[in-house]
């Protein structure tokens, strides 16, 4: 599904990633983990083409997308969520999910519909699988923090994505909130048979759902592999889950 080939972003003298390379199958749940500043959600927009990288290649099921702009990639099939939630507060939950589809997928032929009309059917089974269709008219702003996640990623899935990025989906989330959230990720990519990347600092979803793990430190990857290659992985003891405690 996803082939990243040495990748690299240098920020003045500063290299954020070096050289990285990762492949994700279809259909398979993968994670980026490491410290604050380990380059992930670097590595996350160099795949998205939110940043421009100086070396390396991006593949999306067999086509070149290095550099691509982010809404060409999108409409390719890869959706994305942002490590701070990216939703427009003023509109409704309606609102947000269904200005995605006008951006994704235009006007159609209805140039001379009000934008209100556009997308309703899409839009309310949309907010019915995020499990935020009592809220479809509440304010963005005024839902809790986990139900603007929820938004988001069904801004995420309005462009009809086969693959999904998500920088830190339950960051700033209380443990049921981080519950709730992890169950509906899984439960929406079983029923769209969705290929999903994640990063994430709590150990404890990584390890419950990521089927491979790579573990970036100061841009570079020191361990990839299955949750329990990494974990006993000694480097990776050492440099990150040792910097936690
Ligand atoms: N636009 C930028 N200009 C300069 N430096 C940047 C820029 N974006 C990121 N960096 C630096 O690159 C490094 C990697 O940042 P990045 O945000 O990718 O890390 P991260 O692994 O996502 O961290 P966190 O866990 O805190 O989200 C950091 O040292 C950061 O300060
Ligand atoms: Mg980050």
């Amino acid at each position: 599904m996803l082939e990243v080939e040495g990748v690299s972003k240098r920020f003045g003298g500063f290299v954020a990633v070096d050289a990285v390379s990762l492949t994700v199958a279809k259909k398979q749940i993968a994670a980026v983990i490491g410290p604050n500043g380990a380059g992930k959600s670097t590595f996350f927009n160099l795949i998205t083409g939110h940043l421009r990288p100086d070396a390396g290649r991006v593949v999306l099921e067999g086509r070149d997308i290095t550099a691509a702009p982010p809404h060409r990639i999108c409409r390719m099939g890869m959706g994305r969520s942002f490590q701070r939630t990216n939703i427009f507060p003023q509109l409704t939950v309606f609102e947000n999910v269904q200005a995605a589809y006008i951006a994704h997928r235009g006007r159609g032929t209805n140039f001379w519909a009000s934008s209100a009309a556009l997308y309703r059917d899409e839009t309310t089974a949309l907010l019915q699988q995020v499990g935020l269709a009592d809220k479809a008219n509440e304010a963005a702003s005024a839902l809790s923090h986990g139900n603007q996640k929820q938004v988001e990623l069904g801004i995420a899935l309005a462009c009809d994505p086969e693959i999904l990025l998500l920088d830190e989906p339950t960051a700033g989330m209380s443990a049921a909130e981080t519950r709730d959230s992890i169950k509906l990720l899984q439960h929406l990519a079983e029923k769209f048979g969705l290929t999903l990347l994640f990063t994430e600092h709590d150990m404890e979803v990584v390890f419950s759902i990521a089927e491979k793990i790579m573990v970036l430190h100061q841009g570079r990857v020191i361990a990839e592999g299955t949750p329990d290659e990494v974990q006993r992985n000694a480097e990776v003891r050492r440099i990150y889950l040792g910097e936690r405690k």
